[in-house]
């Protein structure tokens, strides 16, 4: 059953959140391509207050280290935090708000978000299975210091990127997620 008959309805409304990704990723050239259509994000005064950092290989091992090192976890000689390894590329969505008189950094944040979602939107259309995370822990200093943010900046979290198993495609292509009931979404404001 299909929500919409216009494509890009349908892949909004049939997003969906992967926690397991296969091996393969979207590489730099295709992440570049991507580009427009997340840089289209409403953006206040166009101060594009946002930036991106993709973690792939041994960055990956480097976030684990300032991972643990902001949770206090000490782990036995060659054990390491498998965490950032759910996914063979992360890429981190970092709020890099500038100063400005009219766009509070709240406004800032927001676009920043909204990358974030046209990212995951945009990776999701090209078959590409994605989740977003945080942690508690994602701008603890040690955390902050590994990307290299500025005082400035605020991580919003990793998009975990991989490739989607054809079984767990198909199964997808069959679930759908239960309709909203939309008055309790939408009103009118109140007299
Ligand atoms: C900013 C942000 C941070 C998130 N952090 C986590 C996280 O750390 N762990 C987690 O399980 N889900 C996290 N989520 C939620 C998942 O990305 C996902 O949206 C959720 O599992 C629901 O799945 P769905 O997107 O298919 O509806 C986060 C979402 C956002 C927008």
């Amino acid at each position: 059953m299909q929500f919409f008959s216009d494509p890009v309805l349908e892949t909004m409304a049939t997003r969906r959140s992967l926690s397991k990704v296969g091996p393969e990723t979207p590489g730099d050239e295709e992440l570049a391509r991507l580009l427009p259509a997340v840089s289209a994000v409403a953006d206040h005064k166009v101060l594009r207050p946002w930036r991106l950092i993709t973690l792939r290989g041994d960055d990956r091992a480097r976030l684990g280290e300032a991972l643990d090192a902001a949770a206090g976890v000490v782990r036995e000689p060659g054990e390491f935090n498998t965490k950032p390894f759910r996914a063979e590329l992360l890429i981190a969505v970092v709020a890099s708000p500038k100063p400005h008189p009219k766009v509070p950094e709240w406004e800032q944040h927001a676009t920043a978000a909204g990358v974030g979602h046209l990212l995951e939107l945009a990776l999701w259309r090209c078959g590409w299975g994605v989740m977003w995370r945080t942690g508690l822990h994602a701008n603890a200093p040690e955390v902050r210091a590994v990307h290299g943010l500025a005082d400035t900046e605020h991580l919003m979290g990793w998009l975990y990127v991989g490739s989607i198993d054809e079984r767990l495609r198909a199964r997808l292509d069959r679930s759908r997620r239960p309709a909203l009931d939309p008055q309790q979404f939408i009103s009118r404001m109140p007299a």
